[in-house]
């Protein structure tokens, strides 16, 4: 018989399905009656086994139940007597009561429980066997509520004229303040891929190329100190646009978050629309941050309180007395400090179109406008010091890209962990992602990082043949 999914049972009082899933619990009732809580991908389901009505065979199958077995159970939705009723749960009028039970699989005891919230469980423990983690009521939801906003993101800048593109994994290092992954090529000894810990200059150079709207959902590697809203690969919802100003790419963002907020959260209120702008230096002088937490009520848990940040310096020194980029190197200075830059005067002074979304005290999101003008992003890389060759080996790619007819262009990341996070009302980004790092970069489950047998080692050229 066809299988009918839990959250169609309510529709079908009177009717004989077929339903298959876990069972979350099992209560069984003196000798005559047990009560299963069926869960599939859809919800929850109780089932009434009536063994007096049942075959012999199904009785059996029936005592033999465990907590978490996968099971078949075919029967007749009824709704259930008034002292039953579980008002607000979607199924809670109804139950099944079972005529045919088979048990698909068995399942060992769990080494923790499932039909709980399992955040307050050992979180080693939860990562070993994530597989049973997410099978929690919480992580379930936290885990469809992901796939639920990436979507609409999609559908957002679908509807806003961006295509969407993948740009390579395996790539060459980018200067953006974190250390990178690196990976041994094969086929040429000595020599290193490096993980991408953003897509900034693919996306940049498909501007070059004429795309003019690009995002991606794209994951992103850094080698970096792990803390609550950190992991070593992460996602974010990245974007870039020509032919655009600082105000673009903020109305852009801004209103797509408004929008998210709607329709995937409605039980949250935005403090205010549009998103107050606040300048670095207000922002450190007043917050003593720059990712300030603005909320009027820091106890209401439905608020959420957006700002943007501008305005930042574009350098800052160095412990040896140099400069560096505080954001990204390829931002452009703001127009009124341009002649600074060519001229590299007054450095200090300097600011940035960069500017930062920040929600709740949480960074999540950052972006600018570029530099697109090879003789400007030149001056940057000599504020810090590069000489030229540095530069022609390092960015001569893309300085040379940006001598063929680039756009002005500009774009931003959001971390789209700690968005879902903080919707989610999670403490940190671990929650929402499926299969996550523990605070040391580790994955239990997996057992990575791992050492490697010599041979492979050898292949790659890490020992000596
Ligand atoms: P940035 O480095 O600010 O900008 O990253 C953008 C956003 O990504 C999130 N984020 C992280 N989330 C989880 N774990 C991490 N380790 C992590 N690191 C960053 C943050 C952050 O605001 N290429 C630029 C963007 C641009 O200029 O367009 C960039 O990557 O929410």
């Amino acid at each position: 018989m066809e299988r009918t999914w839990i959250y169609n049972a309510a529709k079908m009082v009177g009717q004989t399905a077929t339903f298959k899933g876990w069972a979350k619990s099992v209560r069984v009732m003196g000798d005559k009656l047990a009560f299963i809580d069926l869960r599939d991908g859809s919800g929850v389901l109780q089932v009434v086994c009536y063994k007096p009505d049942l075959s012999p065979e199904v009785a059996a199958a029936v005592d033999s139940i465990n907590t978490e077995y996968v099971l078949e159970i075919e029967g007749e939705v009824k709704t259930r007597g008034a002292k039953q009723v579980k008002e607000g749960e979607p199924t809670g009028m109804i139950e099944l009561a079972a005529k045919r039970v088979v048990v698909l699989n068995t399942c060992e005891v769990p080494p923790f429980e499932i039909d709980k919230d399992t955040s307050g469980i050992n979180e080693e423990l939860r990562l070993k066997y994530r597989y049973l983690d997410l099978r929690s009521d919480r992580m379930h939801k936290n885990i469809w509520k992901r796939s639920a906003i990436t979507r609409f993101v999609r559908e957002h800048l679908y509807g806003e004229h961006f295509q969407e593109i993948e740009t390579p994994i395996l790539t060459k290092g980018t200067p953006e303040g974190a250390r990178e992954f690196l990976v041994p090529s094969r086929v040429h000894p000595g020599k290193f891929y490096v993980l991408p810990q953003s897509p900034q200059q693919h996306k940049q150079l498909l501007m070059v190329a004429g795309t003019e709207r690009y995002f991606q959902i794209a994951r992103c590697f850094r080698d970096e100190d792990q803390r609550g809203d950190r992991q070593p690969e992460f996602t974010q919802v990245d974007l870039e646009m020509s032919f655009v100003e600082r105000d673009d790419v903020m109305a852009l963002v801004e209103g797509m978050l408004i929008d998210l907020v709607k329709k995937q959260s409605p039980e949250k209120r935005i403090q205010q629309v549009p998103f107050p702008r606040i300048s670095y230096k207000e922002a450190m002088e007043k917050y003593g941050n720059d990712r300030p937490d603005i909320r009027e009520d820091k106890n209401d848990p439905n608020l959420l309180a957006f700002c943007w940040v501008i305005d930042f310096p574009f350098f800052e020194k160095t412990e040896d007395g140099g400069w560096t980029f505080t954001h990204n190197p390829f931002s452009r200075a703001t127009p009124e400090h341009r002649e600074a830059l060519m001229e590299k005067k007054d450095v200090g002074s300097i600011l940035t179109s960069q500017y930062d979304i920040v929600l709740n005290g949480f960074e999540i999101g950052g972006g600018s406008i570029r530099n697109h003008e090879p003789e400007a992003l030149k001056r940057v890389f000599e504020i810090m010091g590069f000489s030229d060759e540095d530069i022609q080996a390092q960015f001569g790619h893309m300085l040379e890209a940006f001598s063929f007819g680039a756009p002005p262009h500009g774009g931003i990341a959001l971390g789209l962990d700690r968005i879902i996070a903080l919707l989610q009302d999670e403490p940190n980004i671990r929650e929402v992602i499926a299969f996550p790092k523990t605070g040391d970069a580790r994955d239990p489950m997996m057992g990575a990082p791992s050492e490697l047998p010599e041979k492979a080692l050898r292949e790659v050229h890490i020992k000596k043949a």
